[in-house]
C-alpha cells in the first residue's frame, strides 16, 4: 500500500502516541496538513479550518496554538452552536453592568479571556449576522466593545475558526456574511476525510486499539490483518471520531462486529424490510432488515413508528440541506429545540452527506 510507514519504529510511535494530541497519519494528505499547520502556527494569519465532522479540526486548532509563541497563554474554544444565539454575543464580547436586564455585574467576554492567546471559534457559520459583523470588526483589528460599554478594550488574540461546511455555499445561501467569508478565506486548512486517505486507517485503528486497551485495563492485542483490510474499505462518514468510537467499543466488548459501523442496531424494529427510500442514505443502509416471505402484516405500531421516523428523517435532512447544516437554524425551521434536533441527528445517524 502506498504511503505506509517505512519502518516499524515509526509505526510504533504512532500507535503508542497519546489520544487527542496530534494529527496522526502517514498519508500525503495528512502530512501536507501537518506541514501547513506548522507553517501557519507562528504567523498571525487568521486560519479557517474546514472539514467534515470528526476529521480533526479541533486537534488542528490546538496545534496552531501549541506551535505558536502564544503557547502557555490561554486557548479558549467557543463552540458557537452550543451557546444560545441570544447570549453568544455577550459571551464573546462581554458586557457592562446594566447593559441589559439581568446584567447585575459586568463580565469579560471570551475575547478578553483569551488575551495574548488564541480563540478558537468552532462552527463559525452557525452564528447570527450580528455576531458575524462584530467578529469581522475584531478580525480587522478593532478593539472589543463590551455590550453596553463605552471604553474599547484592546485585546491581542489570535483567531482560529472552523466550519464543517463549505463557506462559499453558506454565503450563497445567506447563512454567512460575504465580507466575513472574504476575511476568513485567506488561508483555509482543508481537513481531508478519512475515506480519501485510507492508508491512515490501519495505523489509526491500532492507535485507538492500543490506547483504549490501556485505558480499559486490557492486554493490547493487534487487530487481525484481514479485519484491518476490511475496515479500511469502509467509508467512515464520521471520520476519525467514528473510527475511534468503534475501536473503543471493540476493545470493551471483544466483539469484532463492533468495528463495523454497519453493525449498529437499527433505531427501529427489524421486523420487516425497509422500503428503499428515494435517496438511500448511509444510515438507511446500516439498517438492514432480513426479508421474510412478505405476506405477513406489519404490526400497526411498528408501521406507525417507522412512518414517523421516515418523515422526521426526511424533514430534518431537508432542513439541514436548506440551512447548509446550520443546526441551530434548522431547529428553528422545524420548531424543535436545538438539543432535540441534535438527539435526532444522532439517533437517525444523519450524516452531512445525506443532507448536502
Ligand atoms: N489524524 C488524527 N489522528 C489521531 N486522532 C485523530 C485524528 N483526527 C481526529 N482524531 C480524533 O478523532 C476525534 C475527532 O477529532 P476532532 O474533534 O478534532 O474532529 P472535528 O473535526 O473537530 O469534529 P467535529 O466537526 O465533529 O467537531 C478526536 O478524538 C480526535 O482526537
Ligand atoms: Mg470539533
Amino acid at each position: 500500500m502506498s504511503g505506509m510507514v517505512n519502518n516499524a519504529q515509526a509505526a510504533n510511535e504512532i500507535i503508542r502516541a497519546p489520544l487527542n494530541e496530534g494529527l496522526l497519519g502517514v498519508s500525503e494528505a495528512i502530512v501536507k496538513v501537518r506541514e501547513l499547520l506548522l507553517r501557519l502556527a507562528n504567523s498571525e494569519i487568521t486560519a479557517l479550518i474546514n472539514g467534515e465532522s470528526g476529521t480533526g479540526k479541533d486537534i488542528a486548532a490546538r496545534m496552531l496554538h501549541k506551535n505558536s509563541s502564544r503557547y502557555g497563554k490561554p486557548f479558549i474554544k467557543v463552540n458557537c452552536p452550543a451557546i444560545p444565539e441570544s447570549i453568544l454575543e455577550s459571551e464573546l464580547f462581554g458586557y457592562e453592568r446594566g447593559a441589559f436586564t439581568g446584567a447585575r455585574t459586568s463580565k469579560p467576554g471570551r475575547f478578553e479571556l483569551a488575551n495574548h492567546g488564541t480563540i478558537f471559534l468552532d462552527e463559525i457559520a452557525e452564528t447570527s449576522y450580528t455576531v458575524q459583523g462584530k467578529l469581522l470588526q475584531v478580525l480587522d483589528g478593532e478593539p472589543v466593545m463590551r455590550i453596553g460599554g463605552i471604553t474599547p478594550v484592546s485585546v491581542d488574540v489570535r483567531i482560529v475558526a472552523a466550519t464543517n461546511i463549505a463557506l462559499e455555499d453558506a454565503v450563497r445561501r445567506g447563512v454567512v456574511r460575504e465580507d466575513l467569508y472574504f476575511r476568513l478565506s485567506d488561508v483555509i486548512v482543508r481537513m481531508p476525510p478519512l475515506r480519501e486517505r485510507r492508508e491512515d486507517i490501519p495505523l489509526l485503528l491500532e492507535h485507538f486499539n492500543y490506547n483504549y486497551s490501556e485505558r480499559l485495563g486490557k492486554a493490547y492485542e493487534p487487530i487481525a490483518q484481514d479485519l484491518i483490510d476490511e475496515i479500511s474499505q469502509l467509508d467512515w462518514i464520521g471520520n476519525v471520531r467514528e473510527l475511534g468510537a468503534c475501536v473503543k467499543k471493540y476493545v470493551a466488548t471483544g466483539n469484532p462486529e463492533a468495528l463495523f459501523p454497519e453493525a449498529k442496531p437499527a433505531p427501529a424494529t427489524q421486523a420487516e424490510p425497509r422500503e428503499a427510500s428515494s435517496a438511500p442514505s448511509p444510515a438507511a443502509s446500516r439498517v438492514e432488515a432480513k426479508s421474510s416471505d412478505g405476506k405477513k402484516f406489519v404490526p400497526l405500531k411498528v408501521a406507525t413508528q417507522r412512518a414517523v421516523e421516515e418523515t422526521e428523517r426526511a424533514l430534518i435532512e431537508e432542513a439541514l440541506r436548506h440551512t447548509l447544516w446550520n443546526r441551530r437554524k434548522a431547529a428553528k425551521l422545524l420548531d424543535i429545540s436545538y438539543s432535540s434536533l441534535l438527539r435526532r441527528i444522532d439517533a437517525y445517524q444523519i450524516g452531512k452527506e445525506d443532507a448536502l
